[in-house]
């Protein structure tokens, strides 16, 4: 088989850059390790930046989110039993996010990805990627015992951070950062109307929370936790009642608690890998780079990457201008640093940290007096929340 972008994973990033391609023209195929239930079957965070929505309708996959996705113009922190307001719209320029959670967007990706007939192998098996320093790069997989070949003019690898497209650049070349938190954090999604009609993060003694949501009727809040404790050992009452312990008093009244529909612990973790290219390669989304969810960066900052890759792709098969490509690494990586920066700000800003000193305790009760008491760090927070321009 030949296609000119072979894509190696079926994720939001895969996804969307395969049907924007192919919506101009650019045949991709996009390999899956998993099955579609799989992959609809993960939850993940629900925040989408501006940027982000705008490439889902020029995708023509923005229709349900602008239907069901809810507009946040702001959000709150709590600290040291107040609640405290960000106004994104007014700090931020008129700008807000969309609440709209990743697992559906990903459905509409599949979708359209079968409307327009998109080639999209799922249960692809045993992925290797070939001679991609070379101009004629191919990469092979496993279905059903059989092995298929696909030549290509390019692999772009949108596996996550546990594929294989990242482990195909040599170790003497790439270079990888990486900060791990010693905490996690436990999420509970409930079929309960949210506690609060925005976001609220709170900073506790006893520990991060935050309250958010999918739509609603359907909750979603987590708690910091260490590294250490399981989803079982956390009793959905348990939980609520920690939850609790750790909300403003008012907030704490309203909370409609129910039975958790999923339970889970995601670990911190900052990473980025340099470069994002090697060869015929590029790597976009969490192959390349994991935030903590924090700053609900996680998607958003893939968003830039397929946007660059996007143009770069256009510009080589419409135009034969190969600058956006070789400039492809370096361009993605400053928007990424960024979003690194902005995510370890909000975590050391928000979070309880086992090994903390008196000093850490001062310096992190300093900023967010700081935030609270300056529109200039308002701004910072809001602009960088709303996701910096690509
Ligand atoms: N071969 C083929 N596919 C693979 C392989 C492999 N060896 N390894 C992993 N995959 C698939 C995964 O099953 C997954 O569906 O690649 C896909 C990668 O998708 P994501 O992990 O969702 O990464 P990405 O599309 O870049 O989306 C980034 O997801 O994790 C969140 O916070 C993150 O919100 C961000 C978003
Ligand atoms: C979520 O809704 O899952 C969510 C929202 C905001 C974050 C992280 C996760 O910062």
């Amino acid at each position: 088989m030949k296609v000119q972008v072979c894509i190696v994973g079926g994720g939001p990033s895969g996804l969307l850059l395969s049907q924007l391609l192919h919506l101009r023209g650019i045949d991709t195929i996009v390999l899956e390790k998993y099955s579609r239930e799989h992959v609809l079957s993960r939850i993940r965070a629900g925040v989408l930046e501006h940027g982000f929505a705008r490439l889902m309708r020029e995708a023509q996959c923005g229709e349900r989110m602008d239907r069901e996705g809810e507009i946040h113009n702001g959000f709150h922190i709590a600290h040291d039993g107040v609640l405290d307001h960000v106004d994104l719209h007014k700090y931020s320029g008129g700008n807000s996010v969309i609440v709209y959670g990743q697992t559906e967007l990903t459905r509409d990706l599949y979708e359209a990805r079968d409307r327009l007939g998109g080639k999209v192998v799922h249960n692809a098996e045993d992925v290797t990627l070939h001679e991609v320093k070379s101009d004629a790069p191919f990469v092979t997989y496993r279905s059903g015992g059989e092995r298929v070949r696909v030549l290509c003019d390019f692999v772009v690898g949108a596996d996550g951070f546990h594929g294989v497209s990242r482990q195909s650049i040599p170790k003497d070349v790439l270079r990888e950062y990486e900060k791990i938190y010693p905490f996690g954090w436990l999420g509970v999604l409930s079929r309960t109307r949210p506690v609060s009609p925005e976001l609220i993060y709170v900073k506790h003694e006893r520990g991060f929370a935050l309250c958010s949501m999918r739509s609603q009727v359907l909750s979603r809040y987590y708690i910091q936790v260490p590294l250490t404790d399981k989803p079982k050992d956390w009793a959905d009452d348990a939980f609520w009642a920690e939850l609790r312990r750790r909300l403003p008093q008012e907030v704490a009244a309203k909370l409609i608690t129910g039975p958790s529909i999923e339970k889970s612990i995601a670990p911190l973790r900052s990473f980025v890998a340099e470069p994002m290219q090697y060869g015929r390669l590029f790597l976009a989304g969490d192959a390349a780079h994991i935030v903590p969810p924090t700053g609900a960066r996680g998607l958003n900052s893939a968003a830039s990457d397929i946007y660059y890759l996007y143009h770069a792709l256009i510009a080589h098969y419409q135009k034969g201008d190969d600058s956006g490509l070789e400039g492809y690494s370096k361009k993605a990586l400053a928007r990424i640093w960024k979003a690194q920066r902005f995510s370890w700000w909000m975590t050391m800003l928000l979070h309880r940290f086992p090994d903390r000193l008196p000093y850490d305790d001062e310096l992190q009760q300093t900023e967010m007096n700081y935030l609270f008491s300056s529109e200039t760090a308002l701004r910072l927070l809001a602009e960088n929340y709303v996701g910096l321009p690509f």
